[in-house]
């Protein structure tokens, strides 16, 4: 624990599908937040020095016989307790109070009659909009605890402790249908809790910048860099904290975008002095390739190159006794293991098909405690460029996911200079950023057109944009019909081999975000 992880906050997790919004929200405000089992003993809380301690909701009923509990000599510390949801029935059964189920409860928008203005709901405005998901509710409320504010159904909707620090709600404050959830969370954080802003990307990289440097001693690194952010962001910072004793390699399949891998390079090679090698292995892979049409061989032959070519690079460059990836939170949070501190696990998400198990490297994963948002704005301030730190996520098959049908080296070049004007136009437009990710398919069935006074007889292009969160789950974006114009007429009157435009409004489910 460093010094600007003190006076953050823990969040006991009662299985909430908010509880990583709640970290993220409390991060966006500068403070350091971690998230832990709802059981963990106080004694574990207490080694972090937090200022607070917010308990999640949950989808269980705090009177059900195997609900879960927190470690009860935690109300008698002194920390700040914010109760949400779930976490407020807990706080008030914990403290003699009564919870219920009346048969109906609060889902969606609801508005609050606010009682006390002081603390939690300072500048709040009465009548402000929350977000509600609860079956159960307050019935009976404990000694020295004071309802703080009302739903309209006369539902208890907030609550404070009158001597402790305690407060809770019952709608979540994290959701962004809560419009002032960010100032009830800030009135938390800072007012009662008295947490610190210390949490910024500068601080994270000193830090990480020493703990490398530690980890590592007089070792070498491997960065596998894969032309995305969290990778190259990796590559950033070892090269910071370590210089020369790193060596990243960015593996070429020739499925990557048009001139993906020369500017990650230039970016990490030129711009921050990274030792960066490019490996043009697209043969291997192109070859292997040759006359297969079914998505999952493809992916798996990639995975299978990606390998050999990885291993061979490895021994290649010698004695490297470590190895950098780009694992974050999300990761780290989905694998259980937020709580281990020693459980590491090789992920594929970045290397196509995910390394060997038997590959004898130390891990170095300097991003396990961040989540993308703030990937980004240490990326920022490593002085990545924002082309590179802004790019939409990009499948590891790369192309090959995206050409349908058989992967010829004439279909790659038809879909990167296609791909290249439609990105070009969604920066030009204003909107690449509305967009969570936009690319172009090749469909390689024919169509007719006619061009000057000459018939056509050329390969279709679908062009897909989503909004999204996390790539879960995905709606269309509605493209502006000029930009749309623009695309299609751009695109076919550039690119020899495509003859005509088709928009994707398939949305995720039930469609998937690839087409492959
Ligand atoms: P789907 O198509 O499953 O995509 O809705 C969700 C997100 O995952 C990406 N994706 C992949 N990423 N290897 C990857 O590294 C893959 O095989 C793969 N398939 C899909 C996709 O681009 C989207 O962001």
């Amino acid at each position: 624990m460093n010094l600007f992880h003190e006076a953050g906050v823990v969040i006991l997790d009662f299985g909430s599908q908010y509880t990583q919004l709640i970290a993220r929200r409390i991060r966006e405000q500068s403070v350091y937040s971690e998230i832990l089992p709802a059981n963990i003993r106080l004694s574990e809380i207490e080694e972090r020095k937090p200022s607070a301690i917010i308990l999640s909701g949950g989808p269980s009923s705090v009177f059900g016989d195997s609900s879960p509990k927190f470690d009860s000599t935690i109300l008698d510390s002194d920390y700040p307790i914010l109760g949400i949801c779930y976490g407020l029935q807990l706080l008030i059964h914990q403290s003699g109070g009564t919870v219920e189920s009346t048969g109906s409860g609060e889902y969606g928008f609801a508005k609050l009659k606010v009682h006390n203005h002081d603390s939690l709901f300072k500048t709040i405005h009465d009548g402000t909009q929350v977000w509600m998901s609860h079956m159960d509710r307050v019935t009976h409320i404990p000694k020295e605890w004071t309802v703080l504010a009302e739903s309209e159904n006369g539902v208890v909707a907030s609550l404070a402790h009158e001597n402790k620090k305690w407060v809770a709600t019952q709608f979540h404050p994290e959701v962004v249908h809560t419009i002032e959830g960010e100032t009830i969370l800030r009135n938390f954080l800072f007012d009662i809790a008295g947490c610190k802003a210390d949490w910024t990307a500068g601080n994270f990289i000193n830090e990480q910048v020493e703990q490398i440097q530690k980890q590592v001693g007089d070792g070498h690194v491997l960065v596998g860099v894969s032309g995305g952010v969290d990778s190259s962001v990796v590559a950033a910072l070892l090269h910071k904290a370590i210089g020369g004793k790193s060596v990243a390699v960015l593996i070429d399949h020739g499925l990557l975008r048009k001139n993906e891998a020369e500017q990650c390079v230039h970016a990490l090679k030129d711009g921050l002095g990274v030792n960066i090698h490019l490996y043009d292995e697209s043969e291997k892979f192109l070859s292997k390739l040759n006359d297969i049409s079914e998505p999952e061989k493809k992916r798996k032959i990639i995975g299978n190159q990606f390998i050999r070519s990885f291993e061979d690079i490895a021994s290649e460059l010698g004695d490297l006794q470590f190895l950098a990836q780009g694992t974050l939170y999300p990761d780290v949070i989905e694998s259980g293991i937020s709580h281990g501190k020693t459980a590491h696990v090789i992920k594929s998400h970045h290397n196509v098909g995910g390394l060997p198990d038997d590959m004898e490297f130390e891990l170095v994963e300097p991003l396990r405690e961040l989540f993308k948002d703030e990937v980004r704005k240490v990326g920022r301030e490593l002085g990545l460029p924002d082309s590179l730190i802004d790019r939409h996520p990009f499948p590891g098959p790369g192309l090959a996911v995206r050409i349908l049908g058989e992967i010829t080296e004439k279909r790659i070049s038809i879909l990167q200079n296609a791909d290249q004007i439609y990105m070009d136009i969604l920066h030009d437009e204003g909107i690449y950023h509305e967009i969570w990710q936009a690319f172009s398919v090749l469909i390689p069935i024919k169509t007719v057109g006619v061009m000057g006074d000459q018939r056509t007889y050329e390969n279709l292009l679908g062009i897909r944009a989503v909004t999204s969160s996390d790539g879960m789950t995905a709606d269309w974006y509605r493209m502006p019909e000029h930009v749309m114009a623009r695309i299609s007429s751009e695109i076919v009157n550039s690119v020899h081999g495509i003859n005509r435009v088709v928009y994707d409004i398939t949305s995720k489910p039930p469609g998937t975000i690839e087409w492959e």
